[in-house]
């Protein structure tokens, strides 16, 4: 697709005009819309025809925050596929704000997603047509907006791909080649750890997980570092690419456990925006990536494992894998590269879809400073985030007779809580760590498909909480 700014008010044959709501009715070159036909309410759309152009005037309501208004876009683009053909051109008023514009841009972008990935006859989206003619006319300067709007759909999208596409494709080597290839492409220095030399370095909890699987576990470090780094971040995400429970099977929700690396993909799709945001931060991303599989070699039930940070772990429940593998991810990140920041992200539990349904991930941490900037960011992008508590009176749910730590309560109670209570035993204390549980988030039923599909929660939310450090 090229794009042209341009002060030209000469209309195309697709015009995307968007207003907000207004008392006033709408005068739009020599169209008048009369507030009964049009008044700019949300959700609302008018389309004309007249001559070789069709004018699509697209309500926004009175305040739309930057969900509603990426969302709205996003519909766009996906519903009214038909009318973009080959050029389109967007009006916007002075009253459009750097953020409102980001937000339509990447909305616009985000709507040429289509799930049929394995379709015969699947069609490409206009607009991904490299000769799509794309027209932005606007009262303000909006090119570094616009330029950012495109990367920041085009990082969700990569992760889009990585969670809707089934685990047959997506194994710990898919994951592992996708963070070299975008290590080559973004100048990020990427190291790839086996499940063999994983066992040598001592990540028994994180090999453990994995040795089920035909599929090997890889242990993926992509480290971002400009000369210009301000601070250093460290991110760790759940990259398993298929939960079938282990030995203690699942049985219910197995079918969707394609999304059990959301969180990994969350954290791979952060990397690729920082860098190509070209951050001054220095970034290093930790994405343990293993299947969780039932083998003669799993994993037992009662088994005790060992661990990076030395500690040795009590398997009460092999469904409660990904705190094992978030364990030696977030001790290695800090022994080895002690960020200021930590934070992981992970489909961790049904306990934090239970608490918050599909709107808002659980946010755990003791900084309160982190735990605020951490929603603000949220709230901004839209990634809602509320706060539950890491007390110590939960403790006492990850103690174990035999070992230093257990995983998992054996109590169908306060799981998020517990789970987060026994990543915290791995953190060492660190002054600055919160951890996301985005079970309920990060793959979503909505109107952009029929079946359950990615939401890319966490990418704009990581970004933008490390943008604004
Ligand atoms: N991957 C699941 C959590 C999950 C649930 C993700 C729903 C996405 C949607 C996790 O590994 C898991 O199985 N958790 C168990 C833990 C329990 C056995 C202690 C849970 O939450 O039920
Ligand atoms: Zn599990
Ligand atoms: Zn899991």
């Amino acid at each position: 697709m090229k794009i042209q700014y341009t002060n030209n008010q000469s209309l195309k044959k697709l015009n995307l005009i968007p207003y907000f709501e207004t008392e006033e009715s709408i005068v739009f070159n020599e169209i008048k819309l009369s507030k009964s036909v049009f008044s700019g309410k949300k959700d609302s759309l008018h389309l004309l025809e007249m001559d070789e152009n069709l004018f699509l005037f697209v309500g926004l309501g009175k305040e739309p925050d930057y969900k509603i208004i990426k969302t709205t876009f996003r519909r766009l683009s996906a519903k009214q596929i038909l009318h973009f053909k080959e050029e389109a051109k967007l009006f916007l008023s002075a009253d459009f704000s750097n953020e409102n514009v980001e937000a339509i841009i990447s909305g616009l972008w985000l709507g040429t997603y289509q799930l049929g990935h394995y379709k015969k006859d699947k069609k490409q989206h206009p607009l991904e047509n490299d000769d799509f003619d794309f027209e932005i006319n606007s009262a303000l300067e909006v090119k570094n907006t616009v330029i950012k709007g495109l990367k920041i759909a085009k990082a969700q999208l990569e992760t889009y791909h990585l969670v809707d596409l089934p685990p047959n494709k997506i194994t710990p080597k898919h994951l592992a080649d996708w963070a070299m290839q975008t290590g080559k492409n973004y100048g990020i220095e990427v190291t790839v750890i086996g499940a063999e030399q994983a066992y040598i370095l001592g990540l028994n909890a994180f090999v453990s997980v994995g040795k089920g699987s035909a599929n090997e576990s890889q242990f993926i470090i992509m480290d971002y570092h400009p000369t210009n780094a301000k601070k250093h971040i460290g991110l760790v995400g759940k990259g398993i690419t298929f939960d079938t429970g282990g030995l203690n099977i699942k049985t219910a929700g197995m079918v969707h456990m394609k999304c059990d690396m959301a969180g990994g993909a969350a954290v791979l799709g952060s990397m690729l925006l920082i860098a190509d945001l070209q951050l001054p931060y220095r970034v290093t991303a930790i994405v343990p990536a293993c299947e969780n599989s039932v083998d003669a070699n799993s994993f037992l039930p009662s088994d005790v494992i060992g661990s990076y940070s030395g500690h040795s772990i009590e398997i009460i429940d092999t469904d409660a894998e990904g705190r094992l593998i978030l364990a030696d991810g977030l001790a290695y990140l800090i022994k080895n590269y002690n960020p200021e920041t930590v934070i992981d992200i992970a489909t961790l539990t049904g306990s934090s879809v239970a608490t918050f349904g599909y709107e808002c991930g659980a946010l755990f941490s003791k900084n309160d400073k982190l735990l605020k900037q951490l929603q603000k960011s949220g709230d901004i992008t839209g990634e809602r985030l509320w706060p539950l508590p890491l007390w110590d009176v939960y403790k006492s749910d990850i103690e174990s007779e035999i070992a230093d730590v257990k995983n998992y309560s054996g109590k169908p109670v306060a799981g998020a809580i517990s789970a987060a209570k026994f990543l915290e035993f791995f953190t060492e204390n660190h002054v600055s760590w919160a951890h996301l549980d985005i079970a309920g988030v990060s793959f979503v039923d909505d109107e952009f498909a029929k079946t359950k599909h990615a939401s890319a929660f966490g990418v704009h939310l990581i970004t933008n909480f490390i943008e604004n450090l």
